[in-house]
């Protein structure tokens, strides 16, 4: 059997990410992959670009790692983007849309919102409808062999498994930015990788405890805009600004 950690929406929170990172090591998991959001909301954007460069064997691109390198539209934002090198913003400009992976003869396919957009949310509340259409084919997925078995997201920050008839959709949760719970989510897929035959698959949710206190250190002692929201979204897990 192999394991794969999924893990996404890291915002810029080290505390967190060190966390999960300690988790997935500890119980010997060597490969990951991350669905975007690296950066932004949290203070420390440069340096979480840098972990998940060295950790994660792909990684695909969030709505954050896209407009945090255009023209940013408010002084917020403009912060957020000061903290990333131009090397941090071509290598976020080059993430590509989508992955996809084999496991036990289920096609899995990973993205950061929908296949639509990094921009369209679809929330676990959302219609059987809108949700079943995480499996569909676009001209930003592409084709592959067949439909996707297996979907699996990140950008709305709640984790969860759904299963309907044969397909399975789950979200991994946010490392660093969590509206679910107060504590750091991610994934992990085990069966077989790479093998077509069908096989026994699981998918299991993770919670990890960090210290939040450091977090809010880190972005108090950084002056970091918008600090009284953050401070909220970490300590209650309620919903104060962009994710
Ligand atoms: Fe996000």
């Amino acid at each position: 059997m192999n394991r794969i950690a999924v893990i996404s929406d890291i915002h810029g929170n080290v505390p967190a990410l060190e966390a999960v990172l300690d988790d997935i090591h500890y119980r010997r998991i060597e490969k990951i992959i991350c669905l975007g959001d690296l950066v932004g909301k949290g203070p420390q954007s440069h340096d979480a670009i840098a972990m998940v460069k060295k950790h994660c064997e792909i990684t695909v691109k969030g709505n954050w790692d896209d407009f945090i390198t255009k023209d940013p539209e408010f002084e917020t934002l403009k912060w957020h983007q000061n903290q990333l090198t131009d090397e941090d913003r071509r290598y976020l400009t080059k993430l590509p849309f989508s992955a996809e992976l084999t496991m036990s003869g289920r096609l899995i396919r990973l993205f950061h919102a929908s296949p639509y957009s990094i921009y369209t949310r679809i929330q676990p509340w959302d219609s059987i409808e809108r949700r079943m259409s995480m499996f569909e084919d676009t001209e930003m997925t592409g084709k592959s062999s067949k439909r996707p078995d297996v979907a699996g997201y990140g950008d709305v920050h709640q984790a969860f498994v759904y299963q309907y008839k044969e397909k399975m959709l789950f979200n991994t949760g946010s490392v660093g930015n969590p509206l679910d719970m107060t504590q750091a989510s991610y994934a992990v897929l085990e069966g077989l990788e790479g093998e077509e035959a069908e096989g026994p698959f699981s998918i299991q949710l993770i919670r990890v405890p960090y210290d939040i206190e450091r977090s809010i250190r880190i972005a108090r002692e950084a002056d970091m805009p918008d600090l009284k929201e953050y401070i909220q979204e970490l300590t209650t897990a309620k919903y104060r600004g962009l994710s």
